[in-house]
């Protein structure tokens, strides 16, 4: 398939493109993996999204919401181990996906496959998928930032200006970025009720109500007993960037050390978790094309991604 070498990286990522969409050659790898392989299982409950979007948050959030039986605040793994070895990703870890079928019975399975790359047996289910999504500019930005981060170059030696173009030109990790909420996007509307639709910047104002929504949809909802003991406020808190971002393990653990390609510092997914950023990034003329670009493409759809 079709390969891009990142040149605002030095040529340390090439990302290939696979039935439309671009990922890094691991996950590509993983991804006719689970296409041949995955058989999804009714009470699975999918959690999507395109990366720098809020994956980690989201999968905090209903790791706690699903396992709050098992472990409160105080013992809950979320406190030794991060939200990304939690729930594991389809295309990543299809063992440990197939493991925890077997095993525990552990509804919850990530993904940053696009809608149309899913495996059949997942689209064929019932299961309910949940996807987070966020404002355009301020995913450009944080993709940017990991992407320099992870392999190690300064912001000078990496330059937005082309990460940018890159990015308007589809060219990101899983991108076009658009297309792959407009994947999900569609097929909700195919499909009514089986997809929940988190936007980043909603969580974030509200998270109370958008803890609720989410537990509900996946079939974990909070009774009466336990909002009155404040089980609700303590998930949240459990799961704020404040939190999260000062655990031991997200400061100075590193996900996936046994894969030298794919190995992240896990403190490179806890950056600054702030709504515009990218007004210390964005030249006026950036802001304008890629608010042109997204009415263009998104012209109709009824999303709103500015
Ligand atoms: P920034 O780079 O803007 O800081 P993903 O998890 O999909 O890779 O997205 C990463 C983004 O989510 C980063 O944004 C990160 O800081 C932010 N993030 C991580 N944990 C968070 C949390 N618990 N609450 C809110 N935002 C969080």
């Amino acid at each position: 398939c079709p390969q891009h070498t990142i040149s605002w990286l030095k040529g340390n990522i090439t990302m290939y493109k696979y039935l439309g969409f671009w990922n890094i050659k691991s996950f590509h790898e993983g991804t006719i993996l689970a296409q041949k392989c995955f058989k999804a299982e009714p009470s699975d409950v999918l959690v999507s999204s395109c990366p720098k979007t809020g994956t980690t948050w989201l999968k905090a959030l209903a790791f706690a919401i699903v396992t709050r039986d098992k472990f409160d605040e105080s013992t809950t793994p979320l406190l030794t181990t991060m939200p990304h070895d939690c729930i594991p990703l389809l295309e990543h870890d299809l063992k440990k996906v197939e493991d925890n079928h077997k095993n525990s019975g552990f509804p919850l399975v990530a993904t940053h496959l696009p809608y149309s790359s899913l495996p059949e047996s997942l689209v064929a289910s019932d299961c309910k998928i949940v996807y987070i999504y966020r404002n355009v500019k301020d995913v450009i930005v944080s993709h940017y930032r990991f992407l320099q981060e992870a392999t190690k170059l300064s912001v000078d030696d990496a330059p937005f200006e082309a990460a940018f173009d890159d990015f308007c030109q589809g060219i990101s990790w899983c991108g076009p970025y658009w297309d792959h909420i407009l994947g999900y996007w569609k097929a909700s509307h195919e499909r009514p009720g089986r997809i929940l639709f988190l936007k980043y910047e909603d969580m974030k104002r509200d998270p109370r109500n958008n803890v609720k929504r989410l537990a509900e949809f996946i079939g974990y909802p909070f009774s009466i007993e336990e909002e009155k003991a404040g089980v609700v406020e303590n998930i949240i808190k459990l799961c704020s960037f404040e939190n999260m971002s000062n655990l031991e393990v997200n400061k100075s653990g590193t996900h996936r050390p046994e894969e030298e390609d794919i190995a992240i510092e896990n403190r490179l997914y806890f950056r600054k978790a702030k709504d515009g950023d990218w007004e210390n990034y964005f030249t006026e003329e950036m802001k304008e094309k890629i608010d042109k670009l997204i009415d263009e493409k998104l012209s109709g759809t009824g999303l709103v991604l500015k």
